[in-house]
């Protein structure tokens, strides 16, 4: 099974658990990059008006994905305009499935995993799992059993 993730990281925290599944699961890892990051009251409002922002070029087709991970930092209890922006040109994804993990400080989880969520099921795809790591946990390297109990939501 071909498993990509697809993560957008401002402070590390996110990379750090995308990387960490991407070893357990034996998946790819894509990198989205903000043509320029704003400042933090614009980061905010624009995650939580769900709005988009310019990303760096990558690889947007998933024809020869067999399984999408979006990691992303909550934002606003939302998700990060680049990420949005991601999500928006996702191509060849109808019929596949996919899943969510987010990274945060303490709260806004849910409404932002059900932002990607709806996103995606509106193209077609199908939701199959999600997981939340904190702040606190990656700083203190604490977070492995989380992503080992995703890892085998994910391959079951
Ligand atoms: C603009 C902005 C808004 C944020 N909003 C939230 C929030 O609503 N809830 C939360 O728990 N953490 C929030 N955070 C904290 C991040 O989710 C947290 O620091 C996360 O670990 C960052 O991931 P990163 O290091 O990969 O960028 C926010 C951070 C930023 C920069």
């Amino acid at each position: 099974m071909r498993i990509r993730i697809v993560y957008y990281s401002w402070q590390g925290h996110t990379r750090t658990v995308a990387t960490a599944l991407a070893e357990l699961l034996g998946a790819e890892l894509q990198r989205i990059e903000a043509v320029s990051e704003s400042g933090m009251f614009g980061k905010a409002m624009r995650a939580m008006l769900g709005m988009r922002a310019a990303i760096r070029p990558l690889d947007a087709s998933l024809g020869d994905v067999d399984h999408l991970i979006v990691a992303t930092p909550v934002w606003a209890q939302k998700v990060p305009p680049y990420v949005n922006e991601y999500l928006a040109g996702l191509v060849n994804c109808s019929g596949k499935p996919f899943s969510v993990l987010v990274e945060m400080k303490g709260s806004g989880a849910e409404s932002a995993i059900r932002a990607v969520r709806d996103r995606l099921t509106k193209k077609g795809m199908r939701f199959v799992s999600s997981a939340v790591t904190l702040e606190d946990e990656v700083d203190a390297g604490t977070y492995g059993r989380k992503i080992e109990e995703f890892a085998k939501a994910i391959l079951q």
